[in-house]
């Protein structure tokens, strides 16, 4: 057991990182758990600290493109110009490894997903080490991922020494993962970066493979991001009619309900996708942590953002 703190001291991180134990750090997306992504003893502590599967691979988070030389064969002409274009940035993308990173890191396959994160105390931090850092959402296998200090406290408290605060993630989404077939991008996992900007970008066919029976990448189960009460998606007042006893919280993008034993939570009266996208985690976790019974969800507009919205909660729904 840690007594695990919260602060904004990057040498404190530093210090823990450097003896292969893990810090929580703040990126644009969500809270990652952060360990040397070069060291199997790091690494190790990463699975057993979240409880997660040794089949799941994690993403290495580095400072900028140069770093990545070290740790992949080849970056395909594509992959190029969607660095330049979205990193720093909500991506992350599936390259051939190299050797130095661990089978660990990526549960064994050839493939390691690679991210630079664009949040100013994280910069700085991976600025100042000379390893990557391996990061899967700061939160236990399966959880609904963390946006702020506290949600990682409440979930990872006792189990890490060090959360790095960075305030309330921008985005609130995990990144958008591309991989890459011989002609086409390939979208493994919807995210801020939308697919129609990679398609303007990357000047190639763009294929979407979203969902896997076999775990090559969990975030792709069907049941995922899952918060303990039953969640269910669709015309609000509809679902409302099927749980007439029950206290409800409701997820909405912009509309009000008038819905007797009903919490409603508007995530953008203007309308507004990407601030509704930064407000969805905590407001479900809100509604976990609250006494109501059942959480309803209605259907994004499905564009841009939107569509990773209707991802993260059609795999909460998924029982
Ligand atoms: O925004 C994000 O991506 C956040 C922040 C912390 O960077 N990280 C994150 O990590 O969401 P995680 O581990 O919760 O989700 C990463 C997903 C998992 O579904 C994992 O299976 C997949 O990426 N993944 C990682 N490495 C992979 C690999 N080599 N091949 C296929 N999938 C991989
Ligand atoms: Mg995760």
């Amino acid at each position: 057991m840690y007594h695990t703190e919260i602060g904004k001291d990057i040498n404190r991180a530093i210090a823990f990182l450097k003896q292969d134990e893990l810090v929580a750090i703040p990126t644009e997306t969500v809270y990652g758990l952060a360990g040397n992504g070069l060291s199997e003893k790091a690494i190790a502590r990463i699975y057993e600290a979240k409880n997660r599967p040794q089949f799941n691979p994690l993403i290495l988070h580095i400072a900028g493109v140069a770093q990545a030389d070290r740790l992949v064969r080849e970056m395909p002409l594509p992959c190029r110009k969607l660095m330049e274009k979205f990193s720093p940035g909500p991506i992350t993308f599936l390259l051939p490894k190299k050797d130095a990173v661990p089978d660990l890191v990526t549960a064994g396959s050839d493939l390691v997903a690679i991210r630079i994160p664009d949040h100013p105390l994280t910069r700085l931090l991976l600025s100042q080490l000379d390893f990557p850092l391996a990061a899967p959402s700061a939160n236990p296998s399966g959880y609904v991922s963390p946006v702020t200090a506290s949600h990682v406290m409440e979930g990872l408290g006792g189990r890490i020494p060090y959360i790095l605060d960075g305030g309330a993630c921008r985005v609130g989404l995990e990144s958008t993962i591309v991989g890459f077939s011989d002609c086409a991008v390939v979208v493994y996992r919807l995210g801020a970066i939308s697919v129609e900007q990679i398609e303007g970008v990357a000047e190639s066919p763009v294929a979407q493979q979203l969902t896997h029976a076999s775990p090559l990448s969990p975030g792709q189960l069907k049941s995922h991001y899952a918060t303990q009460k039953p969640l269910f998606r669709g015309n609000i007042t509809a679902l409302a009619a099927l749980h007439p006893e029950k206290k409800l919280g409701i997820i909405s993008f912009r509309n009000d309900y008038e819905i007797e034993n009903a919490f409603v939570r508007v995530l953008s009266r203007e309308g507004d996708l990407e601030h509704a996208a930064s407000e969805l985690f905590k407001t479900m976790r809100e509604f976990d942590k609250s006494d109501v019974d059942v959480i309803l969800a209605e259907i994004f507009p499905d564009v841009g953002i939107g569509k990773a919205i209707n991802d993260r909660l059609e795999r909460a729904a998924f029982t």
